[in-house]
Formats: structure tokens, sequence, C-alpha cells
């Protein structure tokens, strides 16, 4: 978590990327750690090695990173920065199914290292397809490449998706853990490099006003959403065999709600944060899957428009196969089985191709138990919401009642608002920057840990596998640029609720 006493330099390392022709470290990676440079905040003595399977020279490679740095830096680009960035980087060639290009490679790491005295700390940063994570695992530790050893460290970054299912991601994380310490493990999920996510903790834990009401007896239900006007674009292929649920839930959505649901860590170190992440991730309630169909609602977009953009039936989307039943909107309910949130539902929604863009934590508080005021029925008082927005706007909003100005008691509902942008001046930034950073000073509190990753995965299968079984039964089609489907409104309304709207 960035603060202002952490800005040291990290440790001389070596920083390995797998995939480094890839969208991955075109968009994020390499713009994030041109932000670092910028900011003085790489090592002195520092190298980047991109591992690609095809040989590639060196001005060849930067001249495709310097492209992608063009285009998704989040500043403007200085040139004698990139160039010293981009100065670091040897580009190797390796075919990650041949156990000797291991070899191959720990012979050039040391060459490398002993020439830019690196002192053999190395980051192995895995920006590849997720079938990958293993056999390059697996690679690496055959060649002996992730022993820590005469005080060097070894630290493996992994991205998502972290597994398809409960059963792979135990699979992978057993493989993997045979193989390296979970110390040494980062399991990126790029939410936690969020400003307004990080906030979270300190919006409860550094307040004294916010914990005493924050449980049942004061919480009525929490929304949270990820809605976004994105279509699937071009990863049908990746999106089809993935959809909603698998793409954003047990990893986004769960960070936001691990955050807003966790009970107080006991210090702020990453085994008392991670401990209590994964603690309420496994009070989720299993659902049997006939409770996860009645809990859920599947959404899958259709042709419309967003702004002036045609948005193209999912259905039609390059690579998505014909009458695809992939989900392209889920909404879940879940119950937190705990002392504090016992009967207060948390309820979940995340969609493509929807009207609006927004990111937000919603946290309904209960009504006022009596209509005090004259001739005000306590359902007519506007309701109280402490909203914590993450997209487009970064900020905290409380709604409340207040009296309407004049000789009779009239209420009505209204905002305060707290704005980052009014508040601090921050450079925009990847969000990958303090991840990054976090890894090579080697403080793993915001990244996941097998056992949460494992508890996310076990509260969301419930509904994977009933998903499967119902095919096409149950998948509602919704119009691109709307709310989504008409179905999630009757999950809230169900229950005498409903969800804010996203317009
Ligand atoms: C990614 C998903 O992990 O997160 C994408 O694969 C999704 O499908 C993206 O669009 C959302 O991230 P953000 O930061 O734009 O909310």
């Amino acid at each position: 978590m960035t603060d202002v006493s952490k800005q040291k330099k990290p440790d001389p390392c070596t920083f390995v990327i797998f995939g480094v022709t890839g969208d991955l470290t075109h968009r994020l990676v390499i713009p994030a750690l041109y932000n670092l440079a910028a900011a003085d905040l790489l090592p002195d003595k520092f190298c980047v090695v991109g591992i690609a399977r095809t040989a590639m020279s060196h001005d060849d490679l930067c001249e495709s990173l310097m492209t992608g740095l063009r285009k998704f830096a989040t500043r403007p680009v200085d040139d004698a920065i990139a160039k010293r960035l981009l100065g670091c980087l040897t580009p190797v060639a390796a075919d990650t199914s041949d156990p000797n290009s291991f070899d191959r490679l720990k012979e050039q790491l040391e060459k490398l290292e002993a020439k830019r005295s690196t002192g053999g700390n190395r980051l192995f940063y895995l920006a590849t397809p997720p079938n990958a994570f293993a056999p390059i695992t697996r690679g690496l530790g055959r060649a002996g490449l992730l022993k820590e050893e005469g005080g060097a460290w070894r630290r493996l970054v992994i991205e998502k998706p972290f597994g398809t299912d409960l059963a792979s991601a135990k699979a992978l994380n057993a493989e993997i853990l045979k193989i390296v310490d979970e110390h040494q493990i980062y399991r990126i999920d790029h939410y936690l490099g969020k400003e307004t996510v990080q906030n979270i903790l300190v919006l409860r834990f550094a307040n004294g006003m916010f914990e005493p009401i924050w449980n049942r007896n004061h919480i009525d239900h929490i929304q949270i959403t990820v809605g976004e006007k994105l279509g699937v674009g071009h990863r049908g292929s990746f999106y089809d065999s993935t959809g909603a649920l698998r793409d954003m839930v047990p990893n986004h959505l769960f960070q936001l709600l691990s955050l807003v649901a966790m009970e107080p860590p006991a210090k702020f170190d990453a085994h008392s944060v991670r401990t209590e992440k994964a603690e309420v991730l496994a009070a989720i309630q299993t659902q049997s899957e006939e409770e996860a169909l009645q809990n859920s609602v599947r959404g899958q977009y259709q042709a419309g428009k967003i702004g002036d953009t045609e948005i193209e039936d999912y259905r039609e989307t390059e690579d998505v196969k014909a009458g695809s039943t992939t989900e392209t909107y889920a909404a879940l309910k879940l119950v937190i089985d705990n002392w504090r949130w016992a009967g207060v539902p948390f309820y979940l929604r995340t969609g493509k191709a929807l009207g609006v863009k927004r990111t937000e934590v919603a946290i309904k508080f209960k009504q006022a138990p009596f209509a005090m005021f004259r001739d005000t029925p306590v359902d007519r008082l506007s309701q109280n919401y402490l909203v914590i927005s993450i997209e487009p706007t970064e900020g905290i909003t409380l709604q409340f009642n207040t009296k309407v100005p004049g000789p009779v008691i009239s209420i009505d509902g209204v905002e305060m608002k707290f704005r980052y942008k009014d508040y601090f001046k921050v450079e925009p930034a990847t969000g990958y920057e303090t991840l990054i950073y976090d890894c090579m000073i080697g403080d793993n509190i915001l990244f996941q840990r097998a056992d949460s990753v494992e508890a996310g995965w076990q509260a969301v299968q419930p509904f994977l596998d009933a998903w499967k079984k119902a095919g096409a039964k149950g998948l509602e089609r919704y119009k691109a640029g709307g709310e989504g489907p008409a179905a999630a409104e009757e999950l809230l309304k169900r229950d005498g609720r409903n969800w804010r709207k996203l317009g």
C-alpha cells in the first residue's frame, strides 16, 4: 500500500517478463515501469529480461514496447526516461515447453546479473496466458531459478485468472507450492492497485466513527457493482470460455467484498490482513445448486447502442460460438455466515455493454425505526447510503435526509460528497505501479494468498455448476446500452429492496 514512508528504492534486481511481446506487457507492465522510473522508484541496479518464444533483436523489441508506451502511457512520455528504461532490457528467446530453455536462461541471467550487479534478486513476471503458469513455474523450479539462496530473493508474479474453478485453482496452487514458498508468490488482482479500493481499509480502520455501525445492527444490505460499457471486443475466444462470473466475481468483486466485510486485522501487515480477508471469504455461505439458481441472474447482451457506438450482439462477436450461452452479466445474492453479517445480504452485479460505466460499493443503512416527523412515513424517507465510488469518479458519498427550508417540516434526501481529485493532486497511473513496486520491495499485503483464492472459487462454484446444467434456460438476453437483465431487478425486489440506479 502506497504511503510516503515507503518511498524507498527497491533492492537491485532482475525483472524477468514472460510474455514480453504480449498485450499485458505493452498495455500495463511497461507503462507502469515507466511511471516508476519517472518517480525514481526503480532500483539503481536494475535490468529487465524480456522472454518471447521467437528471437527478437533488442532494437525491434524496444521499438515495439516504445510504440505500446506511447499509446498506453498515462502521462506524456519523456524520451530520456523511456530510453533509460528500455536500455536495461535484454530480449531472450525461450520455448517454455522445452526444459533446456530454462537452463540456458539460468546461464544468461547469471551473466547479466554479474554485469549489472543485481545481486541475484529475481522477479519472474508471468504475463502469459494462464495455461503457461504451471509449465513455466515447473521449468524455473527444475533449473533452480526460484531457489532463494545466498541472501538473494526469488519472486513469482502470477496474473489472473488463477484457475477456472475450485478444482483447477487448488491444483494450480498445489503445483506451484511444491516449487516455491507462499511468501515468494505474488498473485495479482489489479483491483488492489486502485487507490479507492485500498482506501476502503483506511476508511474503515483509520476512522473511529464507521466501525461501530459496520454490522448487522445498522446495515440493511450491501451492493457491489462493476458495470462496464465496453463489450467483449477482440477477446471473444477468452471471454466465451470464461463468462462474467469467472472473469470478475471470485477476483475483483470479492476483493471489494472482503475489504468491506473483513474483521479488523490485528496489525497492518500481510499476514494479518490476508488472514482476515481469507476468513471472510471462507464465511460466504456455500449454496446448494438449487439455492444458487434462485439467488442469481445471468444475462447476455444483444445488439444496441451506447452513446454513438453501435455494439454488436455478443453472439456475433468474433471467436464467440454461435448460440453461445456464456453470460456477459451476472448478479448474485450472497450471505456471510458470521456474527457481524448474519442476515445482511450482499448483492453483487457485474456486466458488459451496459449504458454506464460504474464501479462502486454501496452500503445501505437501516431505516430510522419510526416516523417521528408528522406525515412522514418511514418508507418515504430517502435511503441512507454510504457509497464508495471506484469508477469513473473516485470518492465517497453519504446520502442522508435533511429538512427542506420553510415553516413546515418537510424532508428530502441530500448527498455529502468527497472526491479524490478535489483534495489530492494525483498523477494518472495504470494502477500497476503500486503492485509492481510492492513486488520489488517484498510487500505482499496487496496480493492474493492461496487460501483466499480457493475460498473465492468455493463460493462461486455452486453458481458455475448450476448455470452449466441450466444451459440456455434462465439466460436473459438484454439490450446493450441499458441497465442489464430485468431479472436482476427482481432479485432484489423479492427482498423488498432495489438496486441503486446506474445512470
Ligand atoms: C479484467 C477483466 O480483469 O478486468 C475484464 O478480464 C474487465 O473483462 C476488467 O473489463 C475490468 O477492469 P477495470 O479496472 O476496468 O474495472
